[in-house]
């Protein structure tokens, strides 16, 4: 299946291209090929594309910057979404999408699955539920997906860095690093999600998904297996999200359940500790 992937270059772009270009014809589009809050450009980019599938991993998603520029967050993560959505649903082609664990509040304290309540507490999350319903709005073929606590390779552009770049440069450059153990996620890693897309995007059980590793992990447990495969020797110490300074609210508990992917069996994830480990053993 001819596969546009649109944000090739980002952390899970640069993934899903390696992944998907095993098995399918795979056009690459950065942002200097597409500007997905203009729906004329998407329109002649996808149209001339003569693309089967389009997975869109673009987003505005540096949080305090959408949140100064909630504008932009909004003509990105939901105007945009909608006119992939319109533009795919013209072109009869399926659209995969990918949204955020942040459209969920954290009060639930366990793990979210795809029938709970959204809440989101900030611009970026607001913009990308905004996305997803316009998606959900406008057209019928879709899979949105919603992850969370990607690495990878590639790191994340609208991020500069990813978790892992971030603690070996603390690990560096600080004379102790002090990581918070009052906020829990799932470390995701791109590479699963691409494969996970992948099986996913074969079937036609269009919907909503969430897609993470198994398990939970506060970020001080996920610097301490960062600190010990890569033999980081800067002390690690714990931390609350109260000792710094919150410029922009966000979930404490932000761990997704894949019970829509269990339902048809196609939930791939490995536990997270295991696909961590086993990545930074890698480098
Ligand atoms: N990173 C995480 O931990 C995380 C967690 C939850 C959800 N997500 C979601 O996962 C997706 C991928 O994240 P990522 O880490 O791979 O991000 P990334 O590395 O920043 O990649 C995003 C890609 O989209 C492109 N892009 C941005 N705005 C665009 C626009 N208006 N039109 C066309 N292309 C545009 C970027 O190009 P430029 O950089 O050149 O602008 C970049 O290639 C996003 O939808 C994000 O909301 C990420």
């Amino acid at each position: 299946m001819k596969t546009a992937i649109i944000g090739a270059n980002g952390q899970l772009g640069s993934a899903i291209s390696d992944y998907f270009s095993q098995n399918h014809g795979v056009i690459k589009l950065t942002h200097e090929d597409i500007e997905i809050s203009d729906i004329d450009n998407v329109r002649d980019v996808l149209k001339s594309s003569g693309a089967e599938l389009v997975i869109s991993t673009a987003a505005y998603h540096n949080v305090p910057k959408c949140e100064e520029n909630p504008a932009v967050a909004y003509s990105v993560n939901a105007v945009g979404s909608l006119n992939l959505a319109r533009i795919t649903h013209e072109l009869d082609i399926p659209l995969l999408h990918y949204s955020t664990d942040y459209v969920f509040d954290g009060s639930k304290l366990s793990p979210y699955h795809e029938d709970d309540e959204t809440h989101p507490l900030n611009v970026y999350a607001e913009s990308k539920l905004s996305g997803e319903n316009l998606i959900r709005n406008y057209c019928q073929r879709y899979f949105i997906i919603r992850v969370s606590g990607l690495y990878g390779r590639t790191v994340c552009r609208a991020k500069g860095g990813n978790f892992i770049t971030t603690m070996m440069k603390a690990a560096r450059e600080k004379p102790e690093v002090r990581v918070v153990t009052d906020e829990i996620l799932t470390p995701t890693p791109v590479t699963e999600i691409a494969m996970n897309s992948f099986y996913l995007a074969e079937t036609d059980a269009y919907g909503l998904y969430h897609m993470t590793s198994q398990g939970e992990c506060s970020w001080y447990e996920f610097a301490e297996v960062i600190f010990d495969e890569l033999g980081l020797s800067t002390p690690l110490k714990e931390a609350l999200t109260d000792d710094f300074p919150q410029t922009v609210n966000r979930p404490t508990y932000s761990v997704l359940e894949n019970r829509n992917l269990k339902s048809i069996a196609r939930d791939k994830m490995s536990p997270w500790k295991t696909s961590l480990q086993t990545y930074l053993r890698s480098f």
